[in-house]
């Protein structure tokens, strides 16, 4: 039973997430540190159209700071501290994490932009991601392989933007339905992976499968503990994101 024969990749889910502040630089370096073959960020776009790695629609919970991000200059995050007291840290822009990722370059390492909140601002934050993608020159991959770049969403609509207006760049159309993510769904949109939670692998483990007979990866996500990171190895799960990339790492070679 398996959709792909290698050791799935590991992705940093928000950086070394359970070590340190998420999304934060300090927490995507540790990362990369430990061995992390891809990181994942979410994007949300401040009031003057900045691209910043974010997971909430506020700022409350992962800075000293209150109020809507979408309300918020790049400016005044930038006066936030989202670190801790004894070790501050700014957002981190979409661009200075491509760069981290694109300079890094002890092995190349994939980057996985969830975008959020795709129905309020149309297109927008796609267009921006693209952009930004353009700009450092990994819009156009001679490969889904040979990527750096992937772009994810819970909402169909943005994957299917994000193909129609950059058809090599892959994408992963998330999910917590296994019976929408075993559907149609990514093929109407083409995407080039599902993404399940850990959760749903768990229930509907046929969904590596499925997907591969269709000629998609999986990625799972947020796996953590020991037995689902080697419950997603046995299954052939493609990549897999986690709050432990070190930890995760080991597991993988020691099986
Ligand atoms: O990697 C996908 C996963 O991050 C989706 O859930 O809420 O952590 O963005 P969330
Ligand atoms: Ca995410």
């Amino acid at each position: 039973m398996s959709g792909d024969n290698r050791a799935p990749f590991v992705v940093a889910h928000r950086g070394a997430s359970a070590l340190l502040p998420e999304h934060t630089l300090a927490a995507y370096e540790l990362a990369l540190e430990a061995g992390a073959d891809g990181l994942e960020c979410d994007v949300r776009l401040t009031r003057d159209g900045y691209l910043v790695c974010l997971h909430d629609r506020t700022v409350d919970r992962m800075s000293n700071g209150t109020g809507l991000v979408s309300e918020m200059t790049l400016d005044e995050l930038r006066d936030l501290n989202f670190g801790t007291a004894d070790r501050p840290a700014s957002v981190l822009t979409l661009g200075e994490l491509i760069t981290l990722v694109l300079d890094w370059r002890s092995r190349p390492t994939k980057l996985f932009i969830e975008t959020k909140h795709p129905v309020r601002y149309g297109a927008l934050v796609e267009n921006k991601v693209l952009a930004e993608l353009h700009r450092f020159g990994i819009a156009t991959p001679a490969s889904a392989d040979h990527s750096r770049a992937v772009v994810m969403s819970f909402a169909a609509t943005a994957m299917w933007r994000i193909r129609r207006s950059a058809p090599l760049l892959p994408t992963v159309l998330l999910g917590e339905s296994s019976r929408y993510l075993g559907g149609s769904a990514a093929t109407s949109v083409g995407a080039t992976a599902v993404g399940p939670s850990v959760r749903t692998l768990r229930d509907h483990p046929d969904l590596v499968d499925k997907a591969a007979a269709a000629g998609r990866a999986t990625y799972c996500w947020t796996v953590n503990e020991p037995a689902d990171v080697r419950l997603c190895a046995e299954l052939g799960v493609s990549w897999i994101a986690t709050d432990h990339p070190g930890r995760t790492k080991g597991l993988l070679a020691a099986a």
